[in-house]
């Protein structure tokens, strides 16, 4: 039977090129924080245990992982990778004859794929260390791989010579131990360099002079090794992540005709042949269907979109549900706990908060609904607005199926109107109206010939 592995992701580093009092595991990324994503990788290699290393704003990290399937380890002050890794000395030790996969906390486009065949090699060559490198142009901020004779070490780019920095290859801050050599080598690291840090990169030195074996395996897969030391890094990050959202949900049958412009969270879901045009921003936990058409500026967030839905053009979806084959926009707003029943029609500078929208019903122009419930096949008029707050209290109003709600109408909650009942346009109703009557509530015109106020005086 193939022998268990712990996982231990380093992540209590505050990351003081950041300039931000969140530290940066924490950051988010595309709705994702840049741990919750490791984590999720470190997971889906399915070893036995998994630790955090944290410290400062251990309680922000903690939330960050699935409860009960991570334990956290304390690393006081931080003093360096070998540090952070001693801090997990007792965990280490109940795994005395395992192997254990340490993560640098700040590679959040690592993937699983990258990671099984260094495991693999770990096993196979029966090695004490086995870490993850690679060849590239442009090696620079990386531990570069130093082999001399059948030694190998890793030294620290600030550590390095010149000609120490000319080489390539690089140490990606992924390794796997067998813990036991591991916790043999870790007394021995020093903290005598430029940073002043006990660096996890000088256990490799030190278990190549002990003569254990070392092996290292050279990934092609560079684009998983971002580490992520400034914003600049994060930015360039996250717009990786973002291009492997989109390729995955094209895969899936998703039409996106401007991926430079779309920013799509990584846990939104999306059904095949829907359209997606430029400029559009789907957050959190969002569910859109299948064919539906998303116009360019729509900006929807933590929603769900049935199928077959049109949002026009510049549309804000905050918290709420829009049913099969609504059409919405274009500049309409739903703010939070707003549901849009199927096959209604809500249109230009429209908007809604905490309101039920019925089948078929229609609010084309100028609108706002607050905390209203709006059954079937109503048609609401242009410039219509409920008047739901008094300055201390919210108010609900109800329409039922079939009103006709004429232009102008103020609705000032609380308030029934019955069944097919019409309201003329221009009313401020303040009272219940009941089904199929009409009800208008404004002041009588008044025509009076030969008092154009213009002409007064002469
Ligand atoms: C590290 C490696 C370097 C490698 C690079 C790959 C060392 C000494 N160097 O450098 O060879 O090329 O990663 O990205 O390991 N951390 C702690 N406690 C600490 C210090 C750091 O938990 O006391 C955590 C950080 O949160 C971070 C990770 O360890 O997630 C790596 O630390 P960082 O300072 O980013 O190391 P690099 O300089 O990038
Ligand atoms: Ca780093």
């Amino acid at each position: 039977m193939r022998k268990g592995f712990f996982a231990l992701i380093l992540a209590a580093g505050k990351g003081t090129r950041f300039k931000s009092g969140t530290i940066k595991v924490l950051l988010p990324m595309l709705g994702k924080s840049m741990l919750s994503l490791v984590l999720d990788c470190a997971f889906k290699l399915r070893p036995e245990k998994v630790y955090v290393v944290v410290g400062s704003q251990k309680e922000g990290v903690i939330k960050e992982a699935p409860s009960g399937k991570v334990e956290f380890i304390n690393q006081q002050k931080q003093l360096g990778t070998a540090h952070a890794v001693r801090a997990a000395k007792d965990a280490l030790n109940r795994g005395k004859d395992k192997d254990v996969l340490i993560i640098n906390g700040d590679l959040p486009l690592m993937t699983p794929e990258t990671l099984r065949p260094l495991l693999a090699l770990h096993r196979k060559e029966r090695n004490s260390l086995t870490f993850l490198s690679a060849e590239l142009e442009d090696p620079s901020g990386f531990g570069r791989i130093v082999q001399v004779g059948d030694k190998i070490k890793v030294i620290e780019e600030r550590e390095a010579t010149a000609s120490q920095r000319r080489i390539k290859e690089i140490n990606a801050g992924v390794y796997v131990f067998k813990i036991k050599d591991l916790l043999e080598a870790l007394p021995k690291v020093s903290n005598k360099n430029k940073k002043g840090e006990y660096y996890l990169t000088d256990v490799t030195e030190i278990l190549s002079q002990a003569g254990k074996k070392i092996g290292v395996h050279k990934t092609r897969n560079t684009g998983d090794l971002i580490g992520v030391n400034s914003r600049y890094e994060l930015a360039k990050a996250i717009g990786d992540l973002r291009d492997r959202k989109i390729k995955a949900l094209t895969e899936k049958g998703v039409t996106v005709y401007d991926p430079g412009t779309t920013w799509i969270d990584l846990d939104v879901k999306i059904g095949p042949e829907t359209i997606i045009y430029s400029s559009v921003i789907i957050e959190g936990k969002s569910v859109v269907g299948s064919e539906c058409r998303l116009y360019p500026f729509v900006h929807i967030i933590d929603s769900k979109i049935g199928n077959r839905v049109k949002i026009l053009s510049s549309t804000m979806i905050e918290e709420s549900v829009i049913e099969d084959e609504a059409q919405v926009g274009p500049f309409t707003h739903f703010r939070p706990k707003t549901v849009i029943k199927s096959k209604a029609k809500v249109g230009n500078f429209v908007e809604m908060k905490n309101t039920i929208f019925g089948k078929k019903s229609k609010a084309g122009h100028l609108t706002y609904l607050g905390d209203c419930e709006v059954k079937e096949e109503v048609n609401v008029g242009a410039g219509t607005i409920t008047c739901n707050y008094d300055g201390k209290k919210k108010y609900k109003t109800f329409i039922e199926a079939g009103v006709f709600i004429g232009s102008g109408t103020e609705l000032v909650a609380p308030l029934k109107v019955g069944k097919k009942a019409y309201i003329g346009a221009g009313s401020t109703i303040t009272k219940n109206v009941a089904p199929g009557s009409l009800a208008v509530a404004r002041s009588k015109q008044v025509e009076r010939q030969g008092k154009d106020p213009r002409k007064k005086g002469k």
